[in-house]
């Protein structure tokens, strides 16, 4: 609804943040038309009406516990309700005025040492890979600069070293370094014989690469749902796909948390189909005591500057225990040569550079540090949304027993609707927040030759509307991680106070 300034009379927009028994001084920006209309209520964007405030000039002091009881933790719109009762404006409306008017309102906040008036907070951004860099900098510059005397810049001593680390880490018998995540899935597809006639069990709910590269070796992805609470493949449903023609089981360890690997072992023993796990986002994430990568056939790493171990380019990694595979994934990333230019088959070049490995070898000795402080972040998520009484609006990500997350994305799950209306809010507010995935793969239109419906992953479409990724880089600090919690929460209870039809996932499943 636009806001017709006229019929509102006044809105004002206070400041950003409070905490339970504070006085909070209100600032104020005006946008006053006609003459100054008096105040008659303090009306939160939640629509209740405050009442314990007074007025001082241009600001108004309101309690705290008010703020919070009204589910105010952002801001107030403050409105003569007795001219305009119908004309409150909408909260995307609030946003786009409080984005327009920020300098504004920056320029309003009297000069003071009182917290309670700072400026509007600092933003907390998605992933700052900036500061990871800062605490590694002397050590990434050494290694950089060792490349450069060496002049050796493909392959070499490095990737070597590196592949061994990698090994090491995962518990794996080989590593073999390439070009990206995407070509360790193509290499192992290609290295386990799989091609044009071939199905390969995968998810729908995932980053394009996984089912790019089955369909890049000329395989057919058959897609099956997801469990809703992991977002992993559902093994029951991978055993009444399997027929004939599966060749592949590829499950995804998606957002860091490995699928049901014990049962998708089974199944690929039983049916004897190789496992290839996409593990792109999920290094170091254990399933009972073991390390991704080491769970099936073969495992497949991503070393995209964003992942948990992230280069400064494009890399990849894949892991195995099988010494003859492990042979034939090394000649096929560089044209199936083994040496001298003999090719005995076509691979093509998916070597890995020797500077990314230098990198990725310094990364990799804080890879624990950062894992945990992922970690670490997830645990106090959940218990500023349990403070915040948040549980009745989102679902937190589930870690299964006998696992180790490590939180590549922390993805919760906005029930009733609400999840693009949060994100706006949030990013409104500063505060970065993704989408991964939009758009299940089987509703990409490159996919369409495959034949699915749209419903036929009903799971899948639903996490794709409902969740959203909140920043859990290590080097969140606690002021960030609260200030995330409490946008999350003002942007719930604002969207619900907009009546987006509410009910969770226990609820829908119960209709
Ligand atoms: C699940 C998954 N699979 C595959 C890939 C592909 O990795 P890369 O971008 O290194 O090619 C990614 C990377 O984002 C991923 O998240």
């Amino acid at each position: 609804m636009a806001i017709d300034a006229a019929d509102m009379g006044l809105l004002l927009l206070g400041k950003p943040c409070c905490r339970q028994q504070d006085q909070v001084q209100i600032p104020c920006w005006q946008l006053e038309v006609g003459g100054k209309i008096p105040l008659t209520a303090v009306v939160g964007v939640t629509g209740r009406t405050i009442t314990n405030y007074e007025q001082e000039d241009l600001s108004y002091r309101v309690d705290g516990n008010s703020l919070l009881n009204n589910g105010l933790l952002k801001f107030l719109a403050v409105m003569n309700i007795l001219t305009a009762p119908n004309l409150w404006p909408s909260l995307p409306e609030i946003c786009r005025l409080r984005t327009a008017f920020s300098s504004e309102w920056s320029r309003s906040m009297p000069a003071t040492n009182d917290p309670t008036n700072s400026a509007a907070p600092e933003p907390v951004p998605f992933i700052d890979l900036v500061a990871q860099y800062q605490n590694i900098k002397t050590e990434v510059r050494a290694a950089v600069d060792q490349v450069f005397e060496t002049q050796h810049f493909v392959l070499g001593e490095e990737v070597d070293q590196l592949e061994a680390e990698i090994a090491d880490y995962c518990d794996a018998r080989f590593a073999i370094g390439c070009a990206s995540g995407t070509d360790a899935l193509v290499l192992s597809l290609m290295g386990l014989g799989i091609g044009p006639g071939d199905d390969v069990i995968t998810s729908p709910f995932t980053f394009f690469a996984t089912a790019g590269a089955i369909h890049r070796v000329g395989a057919r992805p058959k897609f099956v749902d997801i469990d809703p609470v992991t977002y992993n493949l559902d093994p029951q449903q991978v055993e009444d796909a399997i027929d004939e023609n599966t060749k592949a089981i590829m499950p995804v360890h998606i957002f860091g948390q490995c699928a049901d690997m014990e049962t998708l072992w089974r199944l690929s023993v039983r049916n004897n189909i190789p496992l290839i796990e996409d593990a792109c986002q999920a290094i170091g994430a254990e399933y009972r005591g073991r390390r991704a990568g080491v769970l099936g056939t073969v495992g497949c790493f991503s070393f995209f500057p964003t992942k948990n171990l992230g280069g400064a380019g494009d890399g990849g990694m894949i892991t195995t225990d099988d010494a003859e595979l492990a042979v034939r994934l090394k000649r096929l990333r560089v044209h199936g040569d083994v040496g001298g230019y003999n090719h005995v088959e076509v691979g093509f070049n998916s070597r890995l550079d020797a500077l990314q490995a230098a990198i990725l070898r310094v990364k990799l000795r804080h890879l624990e540090d950062w894992s945990e402080g992922r970690r670490q972040n997830a645990r106090r998520y959940s218990e500023l949304f349990r403070g915040l009484n948040l549980l009745s609006s989102i679902d937190p990500p589930v870690t299964a027993a006998d696992q180790r997350h490590v939180f590549n994305q922390y993805t919760l799950r906005i029930r009733g609707g609400m999840r693009d209306s949060v994100m706006e809010y949030m990013r409104g507010e500063g505060v970065g927040c993704a989408v991964y995935y939009p758009i299940p793969l089987h509703m990409q239109k490159c996919f369409d030759y495959l034949g699915y419906r749209a419903e036929d992953f009903p799971e899948s479409n639903r996490a794709a509307s409902e969740v959203l990724s909140l920043p859990i880089f290590s080097e969140l600090t606690d002021e960030q991680l609260l200030r995330v919690a409490e946008v999350l929460s003002a942007a719930a209870s604002s969207a619900t106070a907009l009546k987006f039809p509410t009910g969770g996932v226990a609820d829908r499943r119960a209709a």
